[in-house]
């Protein structure tokens, strides 16, 4: 609990730094998701799915994920707020220098009201170990557990951490590698990358594994 209430308070902190994200993040009540999905129709569908269920592993599902959330990914593959906060992404970099705020607002609210898809995990020889880790972590190394951020079910906490139930292994284990590399380092304080950077390989495709039939 007190380590939830000091993440919360250093998102916050990070938020409030003067970013034009920040202000776009913090109030979704404007968003029109109508607009959002005739948008996600158009463009998105081709690589993240109908309703933001993507039938291809290195692509994401978006369904059901917090529109805070998608908003503050989209501002990141643009390069802002800072370029050394922002997510390096080809694709995504030239699809959402295309978006006005508007859109990307809209898009939010359009993809976190639709239903999540839940995988199953398909390796049973690591499965408990995914679990282990992603209930409790790893006390001996200083692994946090995921739980205590992304929840027990991995719904994620609305505009604070993401959505991972039900998530492709493929997409959950190529994060978990290019935050330990530090290729995608927008995270607030270094959350995500202190977490990846005492995983193993293995460690982390198991608890891929585990999230995408986590639910
Ligand atoms: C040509 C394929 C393609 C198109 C079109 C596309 N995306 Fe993506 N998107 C990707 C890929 C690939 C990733 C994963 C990037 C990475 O590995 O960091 C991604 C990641 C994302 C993420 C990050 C999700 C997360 O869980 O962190 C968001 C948000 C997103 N896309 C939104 C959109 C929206 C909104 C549109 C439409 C305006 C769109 N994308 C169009 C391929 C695409
Ligand atoms: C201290 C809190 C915290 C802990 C513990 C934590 N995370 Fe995260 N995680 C975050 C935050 C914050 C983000 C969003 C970073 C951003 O803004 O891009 C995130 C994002 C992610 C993402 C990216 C989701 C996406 O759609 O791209 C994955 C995957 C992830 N975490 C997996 C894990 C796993 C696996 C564990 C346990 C081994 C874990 N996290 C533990 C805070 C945490």
């Amino acid at each position: 609990m007190k380590l939830r209430l000091a993440c919360a308070t250093l998102l916050l902190a990070v938020a409030g730094a003067g970013s034009s994200w920040a202000e776009e993040a913090a109030p979704a009540a404007r968003a029109d998701a109508a607009k959002g999905a005739e948008k996600a129709g158009q463009i998105c569908v081709a690589c993240h799915g109908v309703n933001g269920v993507s039938m291809i592993p290195q692509n994401p599902s978006l369904a059901g994920q917090g529109a805070d959330y998608i908003v503050k990914q989209l501002y990141n593959f643009k390069g802002l707020p800072k370029k050394d906060q922002a997510r390096n992404n080809p694709i995504m970099a030239a699809q959402a220098a295309m978006l006005s705020d508007d859109d990307m607002r809209n898009l939010g609210a359009y993809y976190a009201s639709q239903k999540p898809r839940i995988l199953a995990a398909r390796n049973k020889d690591t499965v408990a170990l995914g679990q282990q880790i992603y209930r409790a972590g790893i006390a001996d190394r200083g692994v946090a557990a995921c739980a205590g951020c992304h929840g027990a079910t991995g719904a994620g906490v609305p505009s604070q951490y993401p959505r991972l139930g039900g998530q492709h292994a493929e997409y959950t284990e190529a994060q978990m590698k290019a935050w330990r590399s530090g290729e995608r380092a927008n995270d607030p304080n270094a959350m995500m990358r202190s977490v990846a950077a005492r995983l193993t390989d293995r460690e982390i495709a198991a608890v891929a594994d585990y999230i995408a039939g986590l639910h």
